[in-house]
């Protein structure tokens, strides 16, 4: 006999049919010593499956039962009923039940419903049996597959670009070392601070927003004699790779993992994320936003459509304005305006931010949330950002002040995709980098892209854990990310 999962007897299982399901009790309810209700989920979809368990039918009902509390894997064999109780179309009717482990009600963390998920962090084995955390699980899943689907669909080709990296392609200065000498030697045989204790920052940050600036302990180290024979660490983004190919074969993308030592602490960081990076060929700012807003919004109506009893749950539990503010990001354009015009918003909104803004500051996840929120109350592209806050592979514009830059901003959390156009401009590029502090010796073979058969292209980076934030409502990035790393957090 073939196992169906329960979320497909849940859709389609016809009573009269013989079953064979295994799970995790989420609740059991006695009904006078002769009569038992489980619960039974088994991750596959937000819905449990009913279990009628008969003493007169069952084997060792007695003995089973008690053993048999919230959080018990059971499996079991009897046949699909068609359910007399309300709530649901369809129950099992238990022939025998076959308890694999129990789980003890004395100590089982997950005893009651309700933790919260500050309580639930602590517990990242067991909290993907939570309603949430499958929930998230399982959007998490739809929305990969709808960002190759997003992807493949349109002729994109998938590369692989490096972990391991010898250059910081944002220029911030947030890589985590990857070295195989003894960094006991390195700080000179003292024990480092805790805060250098991994994290030491590659190079200052030319442009002054490197949040981790630890004192570097390594100046002076040969690195000639390390694994790689340079100073290498785990990648901050796949686009200088990608770009490579780009110039190759066209429309790539990547998808993968992406390492930054921030030393925030905030609702919207994470140490290590995922990110999507396409980058195109022959392709300006104007098709990059084009793209960036179709994929936001194609990848958002997909889950939709795949995770409904998911999505509702969150609009119910979470925030209750979630399944309109996706509806409203699907159907309508999104708005687009100059960095310049947005700080003009800002500075005449007569609102008080905590960081009062002006022409030249980095925008703050406060002013991005009011232009989206309450000024336009939809997602917002804003474009031609300030030359010194942006990185040095940004395609500089004619006015001397501002780069060809793209973000797209979303309501709830801000900033959820960065990108540009290149610089495709051997000399111009090579200026740029000295501007940025950055040795264009270093990045021979970015500039090499320039000198032969340079064209002109594109591309951004899309935050998978943030986009999740958007589509669930969760407030915390550490709740989109099945094992969150953070500072000072990494235990699971
Ligand atoms: O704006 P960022 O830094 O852009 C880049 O890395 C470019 N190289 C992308 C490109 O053009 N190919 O990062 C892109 C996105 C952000 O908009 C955000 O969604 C996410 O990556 N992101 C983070 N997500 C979680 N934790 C962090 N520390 C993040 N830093 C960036
Ligand atoms: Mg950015």
């Amino acid at each position: 006999m073939s196992r169906p999962r329960i979320a497909s007897l849940l859709k389609d299982a016809q009573p009269g049919t013989a079953v064979d399901v295994r799970g995790w009790v989420r609740t059991k309810r006695e009904s006078k010593g002769d009569f038992a209700f489980l619960e039974l989920n088994d991750g596959s979809c937000f819905g449990n499956i009913q279990i009628v368990v008969d003493a007169n039918v069952v084997p060792d009902y007695h003995t089973l039962i008690k053993q048999i509390t919230t959080g018990a894997s059971v499996g079991v064999t009897g046949e699909i009923v068609a359910s007399q109780g309300k709530g649901q179309r369809i129950e099992v009717k238990a022939h025998a039940v076959t308890l694999y482990g129990t789980a003890d009600p004395a100590t089982y963390p997950l005893q009651k419903k309700g933790h919260s998920f500050e309580f639930l962090r602590e517990k990242a084995h067991l909290r993907p049996r939570t309603n949430s955390f499958g929930a998230i699980a399982r959007v998490r899943n739809a929305l990969c597959y709808a960002i190759h689907t997003f992807f493949q669909q349109r002729g994109f080709l998938y590369v692989n670009t490096p972990i391991i990296t010898t250059s910081d392609c944002e220029g911030a200065g947030q890589i985590f070392q990857v070295t195989t000498l003894d960094l006991a030697l390195l700080s000179g045989g003292r024990q480092p601070p805790d805060s250098a204790l991994t994290t030491q920052a590659a190079s200052p940050s030319p442009s002054g927003h490197n949040q981790g600036a630890y004192a570097p302990r390594s100046e002076g180290v040969d690195y000639s004699q390390d694994f790689f024979g340079k100073k290498a660490g785990l990648t901050v983004s796949g686009q200088l790779e990608g770009e490579i190919f780009a110039c190759a074969v066209g429309d790539i993308y990547t998808f993968g993992p992406t390492f930054r030592a921030e030393n925030s602490n905030t609702t919207r960081h994470l140490a290590e994320f995922w990110m999507v990076e396409p980058e195109m060929a022959f392709c300006d700012l104007e098709d990059d936003m084009n793209l960036a807003e179709d994929f936001v919004r194609t990848i958002i109506r997909d889950v939709m459509e795949k995770c409904p009893d998911d999505l509702a749950f969150f609009n119910e539990r979470i925030e209750p304005t979630l399944l309109a503010s996706l509806e409203n990001i699907v159907s309508h354009d999104f708005i687009r305006l100059t960095y310049t015009e947005a700080v003009d918003i800002l500075e005449k909104s007569g609102h008080t931010f905590e960081y009062p803004i002006s022409w030249g500051k980095d925008l703050q996840s406060e002013h991005e949330r009011f232009l989206t929120e309450q000024h336009f109350k939809q997602p917002v592209i804003l474009t031609d950002y300030p030359r010194a806050i942006k990185s040095f592979y940004m395609r500089c514009n004619e006015d001397g002040k501002t780069v060809r830059a793209m973000d797209v901003l979303v309501p709830r959390i801000g900033e959820i995709i960065g990108g540009s156009q290149r610089e495709e401009r051997h000399d111009v590029l090579v200026d740029r980098m000295r501007e940025c502090g950055l040795n264009p010796e270093d990045y021979w073979w970015y500039l090499e892209l320039r000198k032969y058969g340079t064209v002109p292209h594109a591309g951004f980076g899309l935050g998978l854990e943030r986009t999740l934030q958007l589509i669930t409502g969760m407030v915390n990035i550490r709740d989109c990310i099945p094992f969150p790393r953070t500072p000072k957090s990494a235990e699971f």
